[in-house]
């Protein structure tokens, strides 16, 4: 199933309705982790994989993967295979890929990564 929306409220919203308790979860495009705190509680008992690219990710998400045990954050550009096959060597099926790159802007880049990402 694949659902696309525009709005953040609505993607957060349509995680909720997908998301289960033991799913794995690639998030690309996690920022600084305001959905990414939503999606580990609703994957409480399952692992979320959280990457982006900014300079602005890194201290948030290290914090908070203090705070919540089922969140890996890497800082990575999600276009490159070499990424998706790191996260690939780290998972043994994804339930869940949630892609939100500011696909506002750049619709294309959202379609590319999907494409890449099918392979998760
Ligand atoms: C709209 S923000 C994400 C917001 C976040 N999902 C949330 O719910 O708050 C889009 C993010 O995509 C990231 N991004 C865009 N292109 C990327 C790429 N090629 N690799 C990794 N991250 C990328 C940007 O750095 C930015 O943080």
């Amino acid at each position: 199933m694949i659902k696309i929306v525009y709005d953040i409220k609505v993607y957060r919203e349509v995680l909720k309705d997908v998301i289960k308790a033991d799913d794995i979860v690639v998030e690309l495009g996690c920022h600084v982790g305001n959905s990414t705190r939503i999606i580990s509680h609703l994957a409480c008992n399952g692992k979320i994989i959280a990457l982006d690219k900014s300079p602005e990710s890194p201290d948030c998400m290290d914090a908070m993967m203090k705070e919540q045990s089922n969140i890996e954050f890497m800082k990575r550009d999600v276009r490159l295979h070499e990424t998706l096959e790191e996260v690939l060597s780290k998972i043994k099926k994804c339930d869940v890929l949630s892609v939100d790159l500011g696909g506002g802007y750049h619709p294309d880049t959202n379609f590319k990564v999907f494409f890449i990402g099918h392979q998760l």
